[in-house]
């Protein structure tokens, strides 16, 4: 065998094993790719989901209405169908819908509302804030995170994203 045929059988084997490495990395790295591509397409290149929460006639204008928000869950492994993400707060008004995150910008606890002082409120270290989720005062570093609202057809979806705790900026988290 001469000297050029050899080199040449080298070249074809490093192409052949170099695009077997790349088919392999390309199936391992799909997973991945999904789990960063697919909710990120749902959402318009944001964070967090859609998810339906109830129909528009049952909400109320006078107060907000807690609502649990139960949707898909998707990890690099498995997709989950009816997984709780956690809870929101929705109150209408006319046609549209406003909601905000329920875990509290402090720590994280469940915030609650008071209908007769018409104020959210956290049972841990007892941040307030105002019916439209203006913080009024305690530990809680800034206002409740409010959530994007859509209707269709009486249905009302939220873009339910959870927000990083502690700092006095609003950062969505996932
Ligand atoms: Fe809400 Fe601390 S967790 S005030």
């Amino acid at each position: 065998m001469g000297v050029e045929q050899s080199q040449s059988r080298r070249s074809f084997l490093a192409l052949v094993s170099g695009l077997g490495a790349g088919a392999i990395g390309l199936v391992l790295g799909l997973p991945g790719l999904r789990y960063i591509a697919d909710p990120l397409r749902k959402t318009g290149g944001k964070k967090g989901r859609w998810v339906a929460v109830g129909q528009l006639a049952a909400l109320s204008e006078k107060f907000p209405v807690e609502v649990p928000v139960v949707g898909e869950q998707v990890d690099a492994w498995t997709r989950s169908p009816e997984v709780r993400l956690g809870t929101a707060w929705l109150r209408r008004e006319g046609d549209k819908v406003l909601a905000w995150n329920a875990e509290c910008p402090h720590l994280g606890c469940k915030i609650a509302f008071d209908r007769d002082t018409s104020h959210f409120g956290c049972p841990c270290h007892e941040s307030s804030f105002s019916e439209n989720g203006k913080r009024l005062g305690g530990p809680a570093p800034r206002s409740l995170d409010p959530l994007d609202t859509r209707v269709k057809d009486g249905l009302v979806e939220i873009r339910f994203v959870r927000f990083r705790a502690q700092t006095p900026d609003r950062e969505e988290i996932g």
